[in-house]
């Protein structure tokens, strides 16, 4: 009996090991492995083959402010616009893998994109819509035409500012003026017209 017993109880150690071993160390590692292979991008693995070629399309929405009077904008009236879309579109993201590094850490692709119009997502929207927008080139460079041209103008200003003062009949001028007047006057004055010439 006694020897029965003991045996029973080391088959239960023997268990309780087993378990211990399978719960906090195999089954563990396994599933870590498995989620690693999964996860990681190496040469014919499922996240490889999600990385190459997404598996479904990206669903691209676009929305486009309209301009509803250019005529009237022609002639100086602020642009009215009008938000229209969705136009849908779905893209497709396919890469080409040029390298893998050694270590496997870095990788380097191309990627080609393509976009295809959802005609019944888009609806009543189609491709062939007339619609009127900024002209965006044209814009960005009228922006910067007119910071160009404010800051010649502020540096011809300047300039001519300096010249004036140190012509000596219009600094008599100035003091003379300054005494009729009384200074503060003047220089009002004087802030009023600079500004003016900024504003052209
Ligand atoms: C956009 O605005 C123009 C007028 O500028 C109009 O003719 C056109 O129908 C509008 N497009 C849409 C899709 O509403």
């Amino acid at each position: 009996m006694i020897h029965w017993s003991l045996i029973v109880s080391f088959m239960g150690v023997l268990v309780a090991a087993l378990g211990a071993y399978c719960g906090w160390f195999l089954f563990p590692n396994m599933v870590d492995k498995k989620v690693e292979e999964n996860v990681i991008i190496a040469d014919g693995s499922e996240q490889y083959k999600r990385f190459v070629q997404l598996p479904q399309p990206l669903t691209f929405k676009v929305y486009i402010f309209n301009v509803t009077n250019a005529q009237r904008i022609q002639q100086g009236a602020i642009p009215i616009v009008e938000e229209i879309g969705p136009y849908v579109y779905r893209q497709y993201r396919r890469k080409k893998v040029k390298h893998f590094s050694r270590d496997g850490s870095k990788i380097s692709y191309v990627q080609d994109q393509h976009f295809e119009f959802d005609e019944e997502a888009s609806a009543p929207y189609t491709q062939s819509d007339r619609i009127v927008v900024l002209n965006m080139h044209m814009n960005a460079f009228l922006q910067v035409f007119e910071r160009e041209i404010t800051d010649i103008f502020q540096g011809f200003a300047n300039r001519l500012n300096h010249r004036l003062n140190r012509t000596p009949g219009v600094r008599v001028l100035k003091r003379l003026m300054d005494r009729i007047r009384g200074k503060r006057k003047v220089n009002f004055l004087l802030l009023k017209s600079k500004q003016k010439f900024y504003e052209i």
